[in-house]
């Protein structure tokens, strides 16, 4: 598999383009809709300027609103820890559907609370065709409020970009992935994995409890990964990391966790002298998911902003903190 991976928008070929990004002269992708005069795009099979200007639903995101906010019943709360939660929540079978996808995520908020209470949220199942289940630790007051309300909640999505690398992970079949997650990556593991598996890859992971103190074997054994449990990525993990790469050949690995361990990875697998793509979770600040706030934007070694709610990329490429 190539280690090679183009920067895109995520939601190019989908509903959701042309965005208002393309209403606004800021689309990440079409150089006419940045307001420049030459095309100088990768055709991606698809022109955003012919769809924003000819397409009968020329309309603007903001007039047809195609990620509205929905009420949907929460049908099972339970703490996993005292500030771990896990949620399974009713949601229309399309918006179900759409969220089955690795690195999917929606923005939850009680009914009551503004709009800016809302709180992007990985998927990690979607257990039955109107059923997604979330795990989220209570860190602040976003959090806190979502996890205390027991009857319903607000939910906005689908929304795509939770994981850096995707065509890599989408593509695979018949390889051999490594899997690294601490704390609160291994939910986002878990769709990974399960994806992995399906395409008939075999998955090896390391995972550690990290500062969440959380461990979530059971789903990641019944998915048919090989696990290796670890009290500490940082104690032991990145050696165990290391020796893995040294003693075997991989087509993938995938970091879920914090980027601090993204970027430990990477210079563990420098340090092995082993050229292999990196599929990482992405851990940016999410305020909007369109595009629009700026929260999420990186910046990337070659000093260019991205905004990462939208950009698909190796993260690799970012700049090394
Ligand atoms: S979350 Fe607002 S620009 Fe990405």
């Amino acid at each position: 598999m190539s280690r090679y991976l183009q920067s895109k928008c995520i939601d190019i070929n989908s509903a959701y383009c042309p965005c208002i990004l393309a209403d606004t002269n800021h689309c990440v992708f079409c150089a006419h809709l940045q307001g420049k005069e030459m095309c100088d795009c990768n055709w991606s099979g698809v022109c955003i300027l012919y769809e924003k200007k000819w397409n009968a639903r020329n309309e603007t995101l903001v007039t047809r609103d195609p990620r509205p906010e929905l009420a949907c019943p929460i049908v099972e709360r339970k703490f996993l820890r005292e500030n771990i939660c896990r949620l399974v929540l009713t949601v229309p079978p399309p918006l179900a559907e759409q969220l089955k996808a690795p690195g999917s995520y929606v923005f939850l908020k009680r009914a009551v609370d503004p709009h800016y209470f809302q709180l992007p949220i990985g998927v990690m199942q979607v257990p039955a065709e109107d059923k997604i289940v979330v795990v989220l630790e209570t860190v602040g007051p976003k959090s806190r409020q979502v996890t205390e309300e027991d009857q319903m909640l607000m939910v906005r999505g689908p929304y795509k970009n939770g994981i850096f690398g995707l065509p890599w992970i989408e593509k695979l079949v018949y390889g051999k992935v490594l899997l690294l997650a601490g704390g609160m990556g291994q939910p986002p593991a878990l769709p990974i994995a399960e994806r992995l598996i399906n395409n008939y890859n075999k998955v090896t992971a390391i995972i550690a409890p990290g500062a969440a103190g959380f461990i979530n074997v059971e789903e990641l054994q019944l998915a048919g990964v090989e696990l290796l449990q670890v009290k500490s990525l940082r104690r032991m993990g990145y050696a165990c990391l290391a020796d893995k790469l040294r003693a075997d050949t991989w087509d993938l690995l995938v970091s879920c966790g914090p980027d601090a361990q993204h970027f430990a990875v990477i210079d563990a697998v420098r340090e092995a002298g082993v050229e292999l793509p990196i599929a990482a979770t992405n851990n940016s600040i999410m305020c909007c998911g369109e595009g629009i706030c700026g929260s999420c934007a990186k910046e990337t070694a070659d000093h260019h902003f991205v905004r990462t709610c939208k950009m698909q990329l190796d993260f690799a490429d970012l700049k090394h903190l």
